[in-house]
């Protein structure tokens, strides 16, 4: 694809309706789980996003039948041809889920050889927690020239997680669902993709209790057959589709939607002087005078969701006053704050917090997208900013967000993908 860059033309309040896709982060723990059955899954409600896309090149390398079919948002997968348990280093680098292969293709095969994961430069993420999960469960592992190599079949283990990992969470579900015995993983994460992800596998024929607890309880069985599963709309995409209309003045209803997964941005945006409101699957927000300020933490759900702490805190920008955003998740994920500084921002990033003073006005400036959220932050920056924006890189946006800027000019702003040479 040529590169390109979103030219943003802001101050334009965003109004109408819109709708939400599916999980990013479900469909990225679901596809490589569909290596543990028997037979063919049909996966429904993907988003058609760039990091669907790497997972589908691996299965293929794998040896798996797959068919995606965009416009339908489903994906087809027959695993009974998977001939290799090799990820390489070079499809593993392009993407954070591909560590889900080491938990399906062990469970599966009880053998797994898959490169380092990449994704976004959010700070240090080891995937120790990983490690400890797999070798509990009985595997061996041998890291070599990138890889990590595994070995052994599972069986049942008590596993106490020593911080809250969504990606370990499943990781280790995923290996042990097809285990000799029982497993018990505690102090897990409780995010709705994790619970997404139990609900594919249970629909399968596992047996796993408790997703979306700290304590989630997996009875092995000896195999998964095939079936049809659809996955939840996008938290995270919701959440951003909510600033940006609070970002804007604008008056918008976002259909498709679980507003119980939004509550804890709801309660901010409230805070701020946002109107929320939600009937069914539809949440509403508009605003009419200005936003206040306010003090942010993220934390593991259903605290504040990391990956909206970007978009809002481009947000607060432009509150009226003082406020406070603290990063407990990552150590490194205020660069979207540093690029905003060059639009007016006024910023002092001190470890893990960020101390923003809210301006009247940002003005459009050239930025550059160093991550997806971040790059989503951006793009509501330069929906706020007098003047032209360029976002440049907003390839990391497309790794997650489907078609953001489509969906952002149907409901009013002024913003198109322009080629760069
Ligand atoms: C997942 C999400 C990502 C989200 C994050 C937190 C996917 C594909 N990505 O990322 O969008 O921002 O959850 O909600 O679902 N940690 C360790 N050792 C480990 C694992 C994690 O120290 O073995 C640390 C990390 O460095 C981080 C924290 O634990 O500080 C949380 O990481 P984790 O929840 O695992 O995030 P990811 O799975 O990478």
């Amino acid at each position: 694809m040529d590169k390109y860059k979103l030219v943003i033309r802001g101050e334009k309040p965003l109004a109408g309706d819109t709708y939400v896709s599916g999980g990013k982060n479900t469909s990225l723990a679901v596809i490589p789980a569909a290596v543990l059955c028997e037979e063919p899954c049909t996966i429904e409600n993907l988003p058609d996003i760039e990091d669907v896309h790497v997972l589908h090149r691996i299965l293929r390398a794998l040896g798996a039948k797959v068919d995606f079919d965009t416009k339908l948002k489903r994906m087809v997968i027959d695993p009974r041809t998977v001939h290799t348990t090799t990820v390489p280093f070079h499809f593993a680098q392009q993407m954070r889920a591909s560590y889900y292969f080491m938990g399906a293709l062990l469970g599966r095969y009880g053998k797994a050889d898959v490169g380092y994961p990449g994704g976004c430069d959010i700070g240090s993420r080891p995937i120790d927690q990983h490690i400890k999960g797999f070798e509990a469960l009985g595997a061996s592992i041998n890291e070599y020239s990138g890889m990590l190599g595994l070995e052994g079949s599972p069986h049942g283990a008590i596993i106490n997680f020593d911080m809250v990992t969504v990606g370990a969470t499943i990781n280790v579900m995923l290996a042990a669902v097809r285990a000799k015995g029982n497993t018990v993983l505690t102090n897990a994460a409780r995010e709705p993709h994790i619970v997404d992800a139990a609900n594919f596998l249970n629909s399968m024929g596992a047996k796993i209790k408790g997703a979306g607890t700290d304590t989630i309880r997996i009875r092995g069985v000896d195999k998964l057959h095939g079936g049809t599963y659809t996955v939840i709309p996008d938290q995270i995409e919701t959440g951003t589709l909510m600033i940006a209309a609070a970002a804007t003045r604008g008056d918008v209803a976002i259909h498709g939607t679980i507003p119980t997964h939004m509550e804890a941005l709801t309660a901010k945006l409230l805070e701020m002087g946002v109107s929320v409101t939600s009937q069914d699957d539809v949440i509403n927000v508009r605003i009419k005078r200005g936003h206040r300020p306010i003090r942010l933490s993220t934390q593991e759900y259903p605290g504040f969701p990391t990956d909206l702490q970007q978009p809002m805190s481009a947000l607060l920008t432009r509150a009226g006053g003082h406020s406070e955003v603290n990063e407990n998740i990552f150590d490194n994920r205020f660069k979207h704050l540093d690029e905003m500084r060059r639009m007016g921002a006024k910023v002092i990033i001190s470890g893990r917090t960020a101390y923003i003073e809210g301006v009247p006005q940002l003005r459009g400036a050239p930025v550059t997208a160093t991550d997806l959220r971040g790059g989503a932050a951006l793009v509501i920056a330069g929906l706020m900013a007098s003047g032209v924006t360029e976002v440049y890189n907003p390839e990391f946006i497309a790794r997650g967000y489907e078609r953001l800027e489509d969906k952002l000019s149907a409901l009013g702003a002024d913003i198109h993908r322009e080629r760069v040479d």
